[in-house]
């Protein structure tokens, strides 16, 4: 395989990142295909985009099937580009490879490499005397593409997003526990887009108790393009699963999130004997105990693992916040902020013991601050190395 940069790229390499470009927009069509990556692919003959083609989600037609079958000649002779390495295994669907091979491409231009050790499609291409491509400056976009499937490859575990709404002052409820409303409709609706491109919606037992709260992917919020990728997902993937972290198994029966269309999981040191009346739908797991609770870790590598969960959305309160932040579990902080105070007495946005001084402690860093609604919504990362 040859690693080229942009700087390559001239001559008839000219419009190489343009295309990879195009094959990103396409893979970035669906909101998630999880559990497998989001893939886009661009066919190119004498400098034309003459088939394009995305996977829209498991069980559908991969991104190289759909671009070769909508190329006029089928890809003979074309150079193919794709944002990830071509998959050489036998799925649900049949080998890209294979059908890159059998198609007759000349060359194969990719953007990341697949982290899932099933996959060789470099090397099988090449033995078949395909020439193969990396473009250097899109590895890393390929990575951010499918960051959660990245995660639960190489560390069998999901990317942990922790969704917080907050006020100016940095509180998440009343002491009372109240927390509805503390931001605006626009954020509301907002926050419904992470629900939908989400394998899992996590959240503890405390919350449920406090506010019975549905935690469910709603799209009618949504509006346009955003609607539109919300409800394709669903209709592919159905509900994200939902997920309760009580390890003395104190979720009522007859909790709204029960009820709804959809599998739950609850996570609890007790087994399902120990409550009654649980829905079908419903399933207890039992954890080991990690300090007389729920052991996150345990959880985490279990909706990689058992449930393929690629991208997982905690909407919890401070105590479980604050624990998956304290183990450095945490992937992503989105905290909406609304514009209101509520004072000293309020619930922190997490509870967990911080370092002992400034210069300690993970720092984060901004990847996005956006004005939503009356409030705003920040996007916070550990910051890398
Ligand atoms: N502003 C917001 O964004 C927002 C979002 C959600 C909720 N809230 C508010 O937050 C309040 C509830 O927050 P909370 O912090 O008390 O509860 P929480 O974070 O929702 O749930 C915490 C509970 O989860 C259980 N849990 C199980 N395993 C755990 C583990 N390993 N680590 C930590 N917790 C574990 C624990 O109870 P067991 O040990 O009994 O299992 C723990 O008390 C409510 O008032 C709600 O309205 C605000």
């Amino acid at each position: 395989m040859r690693i080229i940069t942009q700087a390559d790229c001239t001559g008839v390499l000219a419009e190489w990142p343009e295309h990879m470009r195009r094959a990103f927009e396409l893979a970035r069509s669906v909101l998630s295909c999880a559990p497998n990556p989001r893939v886009g692919c661009v066919i190119v003959r004498d400098g034309r985009r003459t088939g394009e083609g995305f996977h829209a989600g498991a069980g559908r037609e991969h991104a190289e099937i759909v671009a070769l079958a909508a190329d006029p000649e089928g890809g003979a002779g074309a150079t193919v580009f794709v944002t990830l390495e071509p998959c050489s295994h036998e799925g649900r669907t049949g080998a890209c490879v294979r059908a890159l091979i059998d198609a007759g491409v000349k060359h194969v231009v990719i953007a990341g490499l697949d982290p899932n050790p099933q996959v060789s499609g470099v090397e099988q291409l090449e033995a078949a005397g395909i020439e193969v491509f990396r473009l250097e400056e899109f590895a890393g976009a390929a990575i951010e593409l499918n960051k959660g499937f990245v995660r639960r490859m190489c560390q069998q575990r999901p990317f942990v997003r922790c969704k917080l709404a907050m006020s100016l002052d940095g509180r998440t409820a009343l002491a009372d526990g109240r927390s509805k409303w503390i931001t605006d409709p626009q954020a509301r609706a907002d926050a419904q887009l992470l629900r939908a491109g989400s394998c899992a919606i996590v959240t503890g037992i405390n919350t449920i108790l406090a506010d019975d709260p549905s935690l469910n992917a709603r799209t009618e919020a949504l509006a346009g393009g955003e609607r539109e990728l919300a409800e394709k997902r669903k209709s592919v993937a159905g509900q994200p699963l939902r997920v309760i972290l009580d390890s003395k198994l104190q979720t009522p029966a007859d909790a709204k999130t029960l009820s709804l269309d959809g599998a739950v999981k609850i996570f609890s040191l007790r087994d399902r004997a120990s409550a009654a009346g649980f829905p079908d739908n419903v399933e207890v797991i039992v954890s080991p105990a990690r300090q007389a609770r729920v052991d996150l870790e345990f959880v985490l590598n279990c909706l990689a693992t058992k449930f393929q969960c690629n991208e997982i959305l905690v909407e919890a309160g401070p105590v479980l916040g604050g624990a998956l932040v304290a183990a450095g579990l945490v992937d992503e902080l989105v905290i909406y902020v609304g514009a209101r105070l509520l004072g000293s007495d309020a619930r922190p946005l997490l509870e967990f013991a911080g370092p002992d001084s400034l210069t300690q402690g993970d720092a984060l860093e901004f990847v996005d601050v956006s004005v939503i609604g009356s409030g705003l919504r920040i996007i916070a990362r550990p910051k890398a190395g």
